[in-house]
């Protein structure tokens, strides 16, 4: 099943402290990086490692193991994403960053793309796609079809809260991509929210609540 829910102790307990309604922005903006880190972690897990022989503190080589060649992509989804970040990047270091940002048309309600700055070579990349919350799932899907056109074809979804409706309609319409979550929450509510879910993420990371 390409759902992976986090279990790990330091995980449900960051979550937890996120749920609290007196939460400081300070608080949780540090603690959304520090989910966006724990599940980077966990969706690397099976990168590929090949030996290489170096020259030890002591002058013996000695082989050690390093990266297969995975080249990462990370793609933030506006705004929100944007506070899972820098805790990717930390382990990540050398990710390339590539941006996308979706309004919903009134009409419609489909997500429609307004910004995308992804890179060149995204069809060689791993992508890990970062959004707090996995709500109806629109905008994701929307952007894993936008990846994929770009030739994009190992694409990761870390997100901190997810709803069993967005976790199903990103699996219908992509099967073959693995999200990764710190919560699959109950339902979601008649204003898009989930429950219990964490409120507007993007308004807590930012301050605009
Ligand atoms: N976006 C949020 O920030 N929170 C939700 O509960 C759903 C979508």
């Amino acid at each position: 099943m390409p759902l992976h829910v986090i279990k790990h102790p330091l995980v449900q307990h960051k979550l937890g402290l996120m749920r609290e309604a007196d939460i400081s922005t300070k608080s949780f903006r540090e603690l959304t990086n520090e989910l966006g880190n724990l599940l980077t972690y966990e969706a690397t897990s099976d990168f590929e490692l090949e030996p290489n022989t170096i020259t030890s503190w002591s002058g013996d080589a000695i082989e050690v193991q390093k990266l297969k060649g995975k080249k990462v992509t990370v793609v933030p989804i506006l705004r929100a994403g944007i506070g899972m970040l820098d805790g990717v990047l930390d382990l990540i270091p050398s990710a390339k960053v590539s941006v996308v940002g979706l309004y919903r048309d009134e009409e419609t309600l489909e997500p429609v793309p307004y910004f995308q700055k992804l890179v060149k070579d995204i069809d060689q990349r791993i992508a890990l796609v970062i959004d707090p919350m996995l709500a109806t799932g629109g905008t994701m899907v929307a952007t894993i079809d936008m990846l994929k056109q770009k030739g994009c074809e190992q694409i990761r979804v870390l997100v901190l809260v997810a709803a069993p409706e967005g976790v199903d309609k990103v699996l219908e319409a992509h099967p073959d991509v693995h999200i990764y979550a710190a919560a699959l929450d109950s339902h979601l509510n008649e204003h898009g929210y989930i429950v219990p879910g964490l409120g507007d993420a993007g308004d807590k990371i930012f301050g605009t609540r």
